[in-house]
């Protein structure tokens, strides 16, 4: 895609910045409302309720205080806490104009140990249907965590790009790309994220700057994700190792004996529910 000067310039610049300098709202007068009698006489009867009010407050923080884990809310699978708080930032790495570090980092994404291994016992007490059935313990199904299916899926859009600026064939079909923005987009709209992100008067648009937010911890869903380990691994080129072999990865420890001749017992599905737009995309992970 080629960008024009033009599109370039409508990129950077500011929600405000046609905003004449000297514009000033002649109706906003500097001084406040004045302080006559009747004003002071209601501020009287006001003291008892603002002394309330300052108690009141006194007590919410000091049990706030008290309390070392504020944030309760916990993920209904991993039993995942919010457990920090962090800035809206406007870089990262990611985004660094050195290309070798951001490339670097974005390729070594791994997801996969976001494909797990869940016993038939842990989906029933959590309402989770039951899923094809793990080889090496066909009491567990397969699952992939959403969590890590949308960040191979900004992974590989992230390697179609690459190829794109460094003039290599694509390894991706436009079919899987276009899965994965749809996922994302959609997961955007569920999530109907309303925090207001507070803009500044800059030439370039910016947003949330001096902003937080309160996240779980990315490490223990993996720590919690290798516990349910299904011995999978997907190799850098999709077609280097396919179907079962890419689960014969299991780690040390784990108690799984693989069976190089195992052959699924269960029929294969032929086709997708109608709703569905993702056709043929079974086995692509
Ligand atoms: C870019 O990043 C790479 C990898 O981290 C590093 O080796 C290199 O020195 C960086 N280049 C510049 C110009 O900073």
């Amino acid at each position: 895609m080629r960008t024009t000067p033009s599109e370039n310039r409508e990129e950077f610049a500011g929600l405000l910045n046609n905003i004449d300098k000297t514009s000033q709202d002649p109706n906003i007068s500097a001084d406040g409302p004045g302080n006559s009698n009747p004003y002071r006489q209601r501020f009287l009867f006001l003291i008892p309720i603002l002394l309330l009010s300052l108690i009141t407050n006194i007590i919410t923080i000091s049990i706030i205080a008290a309390n070392p884990e504020p944030y309760r809310t916990h993920s209904k699978y991993a039993d995942l806490h919010l457990t920090h708080t962090e800035p809206y930032v406007l870089l990262t790495d990611y985004s660094s104009p050195n290309t070798t570090l951001a490339d670097t980092l974005w390729h070594s994404i791994n997801i996969d140990s976001g494909v797990v291994a869940l016993p038939d016992s842990f989906a029933t007490s959590h309402n989770l249907r039951t899923a094809q059935r793990f080889p090496w313990d066909t009491s567990k199904g397969i699952y992939i965590l959403h969590g890590f299916h949308n960040l191979h899926c900004l992974k590989i859009i992230y390697i179609s790009l690459f190829e794109f600026r460094e003039g290599q064939t694509q390894t991706r079909t436009w079919h899987h790309i276009a899965h994965c923005l749809d996922a994302l987009r959609r997961q955007i709209i569920c999530d109907a994220d309303d925090t207001p992100r507070a803009t500044e008067r800059r030439v370039e648009v910016v947003s949330g700057v001096g902003q937080n937010r309160v996240c779980r911890n990315w490490g223990e869903l993996e720590n919690w994700a290798k516990a349910h380990t299904s011995c999978y691994r997907r190799p850098e080129k999709p077609e280097d190792e396919t179907g079962l072999k890419r689960f014969m990865h299991c780690p040390e420890g784990s108690g799984y004996v693989v069976d190089e001749g195992y052959v699924p017992e269960e029929e294969i599905l032929v086709g997708l529910p109608e709703e569905s737009i993702a056709t043929g995309l079974a086995g692509e992970v």
